[in-house]
């Protein structure tokens, strides 16, 4: 197998992992989907693969694609799960037992909260990322197992010191946590950063086209990466072969969709600030929000989603997410279409009563790669239809 350790992210999502198949010189990895496999004799396995449980080659070119992007020069393994949740559950049920304590970031995916707050004895505080001091009073010594960040995070875009959270964590002993899923590894490294483990909804920007559903945990070759794999086995919520297949072929376009997805969402954002009609805007990219310089140092470029508040209230949000023609209203993001929802009535119906609930108003935005001027003047006549339904 080829070195492409020292290649650029784009060279590295097309060939990685992905190198022609040797039996036939097929340059597209096979789509196997044998569940179990012949062995030359009692207990020996062909090539190490025994039943697609435990491990399948399709899945296994996905596995080490996705870990040579996350980590392209220290030794990590990938592990892909049938949902970005699976792949947190296991990793919650690998590092924390009855009585461990974890400090979660305030903003992170609603499903996140509903999976650390399930009845299971584990006791989660949450804190503002951003507070560094905050961060470190929740951290308690010996007790604080794991500390999870998303960033940027959603929806509402909160960018997390990596590296400084790390230090904090690491100093008491915990594991951190860090879902990429908005980044990808192509924008964001946060192995690199200090953090011990990456998680992925594959289901969005890996994936790419809004037509699978997986996870992936991303984590150094070590004793933790040990434990996963053994419960990835154990626990069995693994990715069938065929979301493998699709999520690969995803990522060998990541490069170039994710520095179209950034240019769009850039002049949207741009654009939106502009507007009378539109309160707040939320783009790491931009100077006004908070994090901004925190991103610029930690991401090499600042994503696809935008959130935005119109200054109309909810009844505004809703209008303007019901009136779009090219955003098509949905939950999920990160695929190849623009998307547009009300987070507070949709996705992030478990965030109420949290301690930081999304606002109602706010729209978030998954923006695609369409011509960017086709969604901003759906943007604008969406707008303008949400003006009019108020009058
Ligand atoms: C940031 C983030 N993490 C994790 C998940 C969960 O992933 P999945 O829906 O693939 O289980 C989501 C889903 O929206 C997400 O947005």
């Amino acid at each position: 197998m080829a070195d492409w350790s020292s290649a650029g992210d784009s060279t590295r999502a097309v060939h990685a992992g992905q190198e022609p198949d040797p039996a036939t010189g097929a340059v597209v990895p096979p789509l196997v989907l044998a569940s179990t496999f012949a062995q030359d004799g009692v207990g020996v396995p062909r090539a190490t693969f025994e039943y697609a449980r435990s491990g399948n080659p399709t899945r296994a070119a996905f596995e080490s694609s996705l870990a040579a992007l996350e980590s392209p020069a220290a030794p990590a393994i990938g592990l892909a799960f049938a949902s970005g949740l699976a792949a947190s559950d296991t990793l919650l049920r690998t590092v924390l037992r009855p009585g461990d304590h974890v400090v979660l970031a305030d903003d992170v995916y609603g499903g996140t909260y509903r999976l650390l707050y399930r009845d299971w004895g584990v006791v989660t505080d949450q804190v503002d990322p951003t507070d560094l001091d905050g961060v470190r009073a929740a951290i308690r010594p010996g007790l604080t197992r794991l500390v999870w960040v998303e960033t940027p995070s959603n929806p509402l875009l909160t960018v997390s010191d990596i590296a400084a959270i790390a230090e904090l964590a690491h100093a008491a002993g915990a594991v951190v946590a860090v879902d990429n899923t908005f980044a990808t590894p192509v924008l964001q490294k946060p192995l690199g950063l200090g953090a011990d483990v990456v998680v992925h909804s594959v289901t969005k920007y890996l994936g790419g086209h809004s037509d699978l559903v997986a996870g992936a945990l991303v984590v150094p070759e070590g004793e933790l990466a040990g434990r996963l794999a053994t419960n990835q086995n154990s626990l069995g919520a693994v990715a069938g072969p065929f979301d493998c297949w699709l999520a690969m072929r995803g990522i060998r376009t990541l490069g170039v969709r994710m520095a179209a997805h950034c240019a769009a969402a850039t002049r949207i954002a741009e654009w939106l600030v502009e507007r009378p009609d539109v309160g707040e805007v939320r783009y790491p990219g931009l100077a006004s929000t908070p994090g901004h310089r925190v991103a610029a140092t930690q991401m090499s470029g600042f994503g696809g989603m935008v959130t935005f508040r119109p200054t109309g209230g909810a009844q505004a949000a809703r209008a303007v997410a019901e009136a779009t023609e090219v955003f098509t209203l949905a939950e999920s993001l990160g695929g190849v279409e623009s998307l547009i929802e009300v987070p507070a009535a949709m996705t992030h119906l478990s965030s109420a009563g949290s301690r930081r609930p999304v606002p109602h108003d706010l729209v978030r935005l998954s923006v695609g790669v369409e011509d960017v001027e086709d969604l901003v003047a759906d943007l604008d006549q969406a707008l303008a239809h949400a003006a009019a339904a108020a009058r």
